[in-house]
């Protein structure tokens, strides 16, 4: 499983990087706006530190002007993959990414049907909503499921990204599915290392040692 970090936080993105954590990044208008950068600067240094693919999004709604958008976006670095929204628009400028041999994520995916819409326009990376699913009272870890049975069944190549990841079992469950890619803030990839059990047993341990009297160093 590769694991994205979703944030446009540059120092979030190298703590996690220099760990090896980082297999790829996502951003989207949110995720910039809460950056506070400029979209093609920020977009530039994280793509110098990652060597994986960095999602950066368009923000034009009809293909035509997604299209010179993501071109512009694709400029940045080689590393780019292009995110456009799961509407019509959005897959008929996937398409024209995808013949042109960019990667290209198609985000806000809700339901199965969109997924294969996606994967039939060359989408390199699906990305479905896991959080937002939940927030409406749906089992958002029902769509990777569905989308892993679906692309499987036909061997389809767009590699299931899942987003809106908001806790570390969403991450859980999406290994159990075999999603091939997860992307989640960095608090919520910190917290895969918290146990209150392994904060109680470092507690005793440290506890005993000092009653030895003894250092190692
Ligand atoms: O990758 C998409 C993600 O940023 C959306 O997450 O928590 O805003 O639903 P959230």
């Amino acid at each position: 499983m590769k694991f994205f970090v979703d944030t446009a936080d540059v120092a979030a993105i190298k703590e996690l990087n220099d760990l090896g954590m980082v297999d790829g990044v996502t951003t989207n208008p949110s995720l910039i706006l809460k950056a506070g950068r400029d979209i093609i600067e920020v977009t530039k240094e994280i793509c110098d530190m990652v060597s994986g693919p960095v999602s950066a999004e368009v923000v034009a709604t009809e293909a035509k002007a997604m299209i010179a958008e993501g071109m512009k976006l694709a400029k940045i670095a080689p590393n780019i993959a292009i995110k456009v929204p799961l509407t019509w628009d959005g897959l008929t400028a996937c398409k024209a990414f995808a013949s042109e041999g960019h990667m290209v994520n198609v985000t806000l995916c809700f339901s199965p049907a969109q997924a294969i819409l996606a994967a039939k326009a060359g989408a390199s990376f699906i990305s479905p909503f896991i959080g937002r699913l939940d927030d409406i009272h749906l089992e958002g870890v029902n769509l990777i499921e569905d989308i892993r049975i679906i692309y499987d069944n036909y061997d389809f190549k767009t590699q299931i990204l899942a987003a809106s990841i908001r806790s570390v079992n969403h991450i859980v469950d999406c290994a159990k599915i075999g999603a091939d890619v997860i992307t989640a803030p960095p608090a919520v990839i910190k917290a895969m290392a918290q146990h209150v059990l392994t904060d109680k047993g470092l507690e005793i341990f440290l506890k005993d040692w000092a009653k030895t009297g003894q250092k190692i160093l």
